[in-house]
């Protein structure tokens, strides 16, 4: 068998996890003052679920869904993407039901079967925010300060926002028989992709990457030139309220996202600091999505960013992390009796909260064990030998400097504890 972890699928441990609880610390801590509560949805949904909502034409329900069969008759998928799953929670548990503003977040590995590259995985981490049941532009507002806060808050500034509107039930079929218009005279010099994007869709074509369609879109009419009333006073008011705000933005017309659900407000953060997957995040409104559960529409906005392209944009900028944590005390017992008392010692501590290290090979000498507390990087050694027990001492050795006082067995454990609690 050949030993690896699924291409594009990557194991995390040592100091790297450290550096993500820092992260997602920081992150849950900001989420929570601005009142998002957890969600956690299964790694497996319905392929309805994503196939009715993200879109048949889109390039995760065409090609990267991670398929699952549950029988002769029903496929499951594991999740590529988180806003779809969330809805489905939502309306199965009534969640929308109150009227009231609900924000929820998630933090969630998502499937999608890509091509690996730099910032490009199979499975990947998103965190989420999704906030229901509110349709001014203060909500649009509110997530794009959230990400800034976010973002600020782990010292990476530079990236830009993007937003656009691409409208809605009324306006958007309107423009994209215009868009259709447009390209048709075009459609034998587009890409082999964007020749069959025309027919059904054609808005996809505007985000194509290949030439001469980048060209073409150049030239393409604006989704914001063709704007219902509604739709139109929305994105204005989103301008108006984000520069009262003093968030920064850049409008682009020509974002279209990668799925279906969007609704008016749509933005993406790129980053100078990623590679050629310079997306940072990105999202939008979905206020129609719940019909396709078959629930009457209601307002929802969010968006998701990829943990392992802020990890990214952290190394980028050689972001110092809190220092790896260490044991605070290494004990090392001499003798089987000693063995016994310091095993007990070394549980009771660390019931205490106090990560202890003691080695369970009883065999080793003290030059050994004290090599091994330098090894882990403890502060403290606690040195227990047959002439100590006979004396009811122990010795303490601070391991930086060297120098060791006896401390009485009785106040063994407070002592120690004591001087956790003093310690930097
Ligand atoms: P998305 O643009 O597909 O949106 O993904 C959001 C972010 O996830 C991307 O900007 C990127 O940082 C990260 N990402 C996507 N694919 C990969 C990958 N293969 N490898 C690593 N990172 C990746 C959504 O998923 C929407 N659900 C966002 C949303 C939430 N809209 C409304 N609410």
């Amino acid at each position: 068998m050949e030993v690896n972890a699924v291409r594009g699928m990557h194991d995390l441990f040592g100091d790297e996890v450290h550096k993500w609880l820092f992260v997602e610390g920081k992150i849950t801590r900001i989420l929570s003052s601005f009142g998002y509560q957890e969600i956690r949805t299964p790694a497996l949904e319905k392929i309805d679920v994503f196939s009715q909502t993200v879109g048949l034409q889109t390039d995760i329900v065409e090609k990267q869904m991670y398929l699952v069969k549950e029988s002769d008759t029903e496929m499951l998928v594991l999740r590529p993407e988180g806003t779809a799953s969330f809805m489905r929670a939502v309306v199965e548990h009534g969640l929308h039901r109150s009227g009231q503003a609900q924000r929820y977040f998630y933090y969630l590995p998502m499937f999608r079967h890509e091509r690996p590259q730099k910032g490009r995985l199979r499975q990947f981490f998103q965190f989420g925010a999704e906030l229901i049941n509110d349709p001014t532009p203060h909500a649009d507002v509110e997530l794009l300060f959230l990400f800034n806060a976010i973002y600020h808050s782990l010292g990476v500034t530079e990236y830009e926002t993007e937003i656009n509107s691409v409208g809605c039930a009324v306006c958007r079929p309107k423009y994209v028989e215009i868009l259709r218009a447009f390209y048709k005279p075009k459609a034998a010099e587009l890409c082999p992709d964007c020749q069959k994007r025309l027919d059904r869709a054609p808005l996809r074509i505007l985000d194509c990457k290949n030439e001469p369609c980048r060209s073409f879109a150049k030239e393409a009419p604006l989704i914001l030139d063709h704007l219902c009333q509604e739709c139109s006073s929305h994105h204005q008011e989103l301008k108006v309220q984000l520069q009262k705000m003093g968030v920064p933005f850049k409008e682009n017309p020509r974002i279209v996202r990668g799925l279906d659900y969007y609704c008016r407000t749509a933005f993406e953060f790129t980053s100078p600091l990623l590679g050629a997957q310079n997306a940072l995040g990105g999202g939008g409104r979905y206020d129609g999505l719940s019909e396709r559960f078959g629930v009457p529409a209601f307002p929802a906005i969010g968006w998701a960013f990829g943990v392992e392209r802020l990890m990214l944009a952290l190394d980028q900028k050689q972001s110092p992390y809190p220092p790896v944590p260490k044991p605070f005390a290494y004990l090392a017992p001499l003798g089987e009796q000693a063995f016994t008392y310091l095993f007990n010692l070394s549980l009771k501590l660390k019931k205490n909260g106090i990560w202890v290290e003691m080695s369970y090979d009883k065999d080793k000498k003290l030059k050994g064990l004290l090599k091994e507390a330098d090894r882990w990087g403890a502060e403290l050694a606690i040195i227990l030998g047959d002439d100590e027990l006979n004396a009811s001492q122990a010795v303490l050795r601070n391991m930086n400097e060297r120098s060791q006082e006896n401390v009485a067995l009785d106040n063994l454990e407070q002592e120690v504890i004591r001087r956790y609690q003093r310690a930097p």
